[in-house]
């Protein structure tokens, strides 16, 4: 005799009939009307073989005694067509499992009465062999003429667990790799600066004479360049390993009671003679009273530096560079703002990502590596704030940094 499920007008495959595989006993009960579905809807004679579900295919009674079990379950387990009716469903679980997976059914069948009583799991199944397969196990609780039926499919999951696992371990490489790389990188920068300061120190004493005078007038101008050179490559460095710090989340700021008009008006005079020699006008706007909050003055000094000098190398001649301090009840903002080339919407998207920097002409010239934005955000989000861009091509850039009101601050000092 054929092997038969019912599909029910949801499209629901239900398992009423006598007439499944190894139901023995009950053939006789075979005239019997199908089952209601938990919907309520009436299920259509439309008799499909249990060899057609394409899962693996058990079906037991309320005792956990096998009534069915498609070819592909038979397949997947290792067992002939027929050898698991009249067999404890737990036969398909490892030993270990086994009370474990009884006290579920029985769990799972006080769900009867529930609409669709459904569940799945990730579990072991074994096979004949004893040797164990990862399977995705959905078990469906199906109320039929001859009493309440379990039907569970069991898909083989181990093409998911080694992908998984292979994905896993891709990752762990990955970090393990990151780590190495955040730490040559850390050290090599060290190794670096010692030589540079070096040369910056005696750069500055010769370009300051303090042996004697230099011999030729051209000198002068050399040993300028050499000590802007060193100074230059002794910042990329500097970068380089808050960048390996903060990847290695080793960075540690020290947050004191700051007052940031006075920091803002240092980074001011810091970047004037550069804004000036490029012919760009540059704004303070300080609000009046108190302006105390809790940062790492030096990192909030390399932050603003940072996005005064991005707007200084994206501003032509004639621009406006503004930095502003502001605060109300939400708290306190500083915003860097400009009217140079701004940013294009697919670049901005990304902008505080490591690396990213837009393909422009003024970008290949300016040099820069990418990293100014990102470790930016890092630090400001280290000191407790929040960083956010706005930018319009051909108009300008604004940055600001956002900080909630402070506790740290007493009330008559905010
Ligand atoms: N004010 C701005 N106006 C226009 N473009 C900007 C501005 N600030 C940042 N950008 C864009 O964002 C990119 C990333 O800035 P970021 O400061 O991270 O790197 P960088 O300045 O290129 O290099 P560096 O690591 O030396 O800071 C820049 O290359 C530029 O394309
Ligand atoms: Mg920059």
């Amino acid at each position: 005799m054929a092997d038969f499920v019912q599909i029910d007008q949801t499209g629901t495959t239900t398992l009423p009939h006598p007439t499944l595989r190894g139901l023995g006993d009950l053939e006789k009960d075979s005239e019997q009307p199908f089952a209601t579905s938990a919907s309520g809807i009436s299920q259509t004679d439309l008799p499909i073989p249990i060899d057609a579900v394409p899962d693996p295919l058990v079906v037991f009674d309320a005792e956990g005694i096998i009534r069915g079990a498609n070819r592909l379950l038979t397949q997947l387990l290792g067992y002939n067509d027929s050898a698991l009716i009249g067999q404890p469903v737990e036969t398909l679980y490892p030993d270990a499992d086994r009370a474990a997976h009884r006290s579920v059914r029985q769990t799972f069948l006080s769900r009867a009465s529930d609409p669709m009583p459904t569940m799945h799991r990730e579990v072991f199944a074994r096979r004949r062999n004893g040797t164990l397969i990862p399977i995705e196990l959905s078990m469906m609780l199906v109320p039929t003429a001859v009493g309440v039926m379990f039907t569970a499919s069991m898909r083989d999951s181990s093409r998911h667990v080694e992908i998984e696992k292979a994905l896993t371990e891709a990752a762990d490489e990955a970090d393990a790799a990151n780590v190495a790389k955040s730490r040559f990188l850390g050290t090599m920068s060290h190794e670096l600066r010692t030589p540079l300061n070096a040369i910056i120190g005696f750069s500055e004493m010769i370009q300051h004479e303090t042996l004697g005078p230099l011999p030729h007038e051209k000198y002068a101008d050399y040993v300028r360049t050499i000590g802007v050179s060193a100074r230059h490559l002794l910042d990329l460095i500097n970068e380089l390993i808050d960048l390996s710090l903060i990847e290695d989340n080793s960075l540690r700021l020290k947050l004191e009671p700051s007052d940031i008009k006075e920091i803002l008006e240092e980074c001011r005079s810091v970047i004037e003679p550069k804004a000036h020699s490029q012919s760009l006008k540059l704004r303070l706007l300080l609000p009046t009273g108190q302006t105390a909050y809790p940062v790492d003055p030096q990192r909030l000094r390399q932050v603003v530096l940072n996005l005064l000098s991005n707007a200084i190398k994206f501003t032509d001649t004639g621009g406006t560079i503004t930095l502003a301090l502001s605060k109300d009840a939400t708290g306190m903002k500083v915003q860097v703002s400009d009217t140079g080339t701004g940013i294009a919407p697919a670049v901005l998207e990304n902008i505080f990502e490591l690396y990213v920097r837009s393909e422009t002409d003024r970008n290949v010239t300016a040099g820069g590596l990418g990293i100014g934005l990102h470790v930016s955000k890092r630090l400001t989000e280290a000191m407790g704030g929040n960083i956010t861009i706005t930018s319009t091509l051909g108009e300008g850039t604004t940055v600001t940094l956002a900080f909630p009101p402070s506790t740290a601050i007493p009330a008559n000092e905010r």
